[in-house]
């Protein structure tokens, strides 16, 4: 039998890199699959690669109203929730002294608040057992030159993520972080253009096996936290990053 049979998975910000790759392996483990997004467009096109066993819902991490909604979609349709990956996000780049009030209001907005009232909304439908995966970052503890707002949202979701494992525990609930290191997403071409393909290149070669991660590495990461095979695994970070946190040269 296949790991997530039988398992109804949500994949905040599932329309791209790390989401998507994690959809697609739950969806070959024998999950049904909603994926979330801003785009339409974009969640559409998504939905298309994945097939039958998913669906895709317009919701902004970053309005509560449509967490609300996105819920009561969800409960309409399935009943309950087994597994929760909370995993959009977004970078804006901005030098400590130069942080301004747009930067940290549209990483807080989505990273942090909306990933907590993403988790807030749906404890109601989340099934007895249900896995819980932040995708927070390494960023939450090692230095990276204008991410100090970036790296204040994933180490407060880490916070959170550590609290809620204790608090759930009573209904069986796992909640766990997956913290990556750079992996070759869309990422470092939003927010607000800072990360230039010259710090791409550079930041490899800090990185040991002188390259990103793959989206699908982290994936399978997330089947891991997903399925049973974790049963008794809660309240911990897992980090994913070819040894680059424990690398000092990385700390640029
Ligand atoms: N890539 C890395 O190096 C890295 C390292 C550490 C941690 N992470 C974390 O991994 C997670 C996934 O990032 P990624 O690298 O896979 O980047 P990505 O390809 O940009 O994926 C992020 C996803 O989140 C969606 N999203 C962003 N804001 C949203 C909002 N307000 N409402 C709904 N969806 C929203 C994006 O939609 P759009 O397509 O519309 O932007 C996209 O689908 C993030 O939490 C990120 O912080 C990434």
């Amino acid at each position: 039998m296949s790991k997530l049979s039988n398992k109804i998975a949500v994949i905040t910000g599932g329309n791209s890199g790390i989401g998507f790759a994690t959809a697609q392996q739950f969806i070959a483990e024998g999950a049904d699959v909603v994926i979330t997004g801003r785009n339409q467009k974009a969640i559409d096109e998504a939905v298309e690669k994945l097939g039958q066993k998913a669906i895709g819902i317009l919701s902004d991490a970053a309005s509560i109203s449509d967490t609300e909604a996105l819920v009561e979609n969800v409960k309409a349709r399935y009943g309950r929730v087994d597994v929760l990956v909370v995993n959009a996000g977004v970078n804006f780049m901005e030098p400590v002294g130069q942080i301004t009030e747009k930067g940290f209001d549209y990483i807080a907005n989505i990273n942090l608040k909306g990933a907590i009232f993403t988790v807030e909304k749906f404890i109601p439908i989340l099934a007895e057992g249900a896995s819980v995966i932040n995708v927070t970052s390494v960023s939450a503890f090692v230095v990276g030159m204008g991410t100090a707002v970036y790296a204040a949202s994933k180490a407060a979701l880490t916070a959170y993520s550590r609290t809620a494992a204790i608090e759930l525990a009573p209904r069986k609930i796992r909640v766990n972080t997956i913290a990556p290191a750079m992996t070759e997403t869309e990422i470092f071409h939003k927010g607000n253009g800072t990360f230039t393909e010259d710090m791409i290149a550079f930041t490899k070669n800090k990185m040991p096996f002188k390259r990103y991660g793959l989206p699908v590495e982290v994936a399978k990461l997330a089947v891991f936290l997903a399925s049973d095979d974790s049963s008794f695994i809660s309240g911990s970070e897992y980090v994913i990053d070819g040894a680059a946190s424990v690398n000092e040269p990385f700390r640029m």
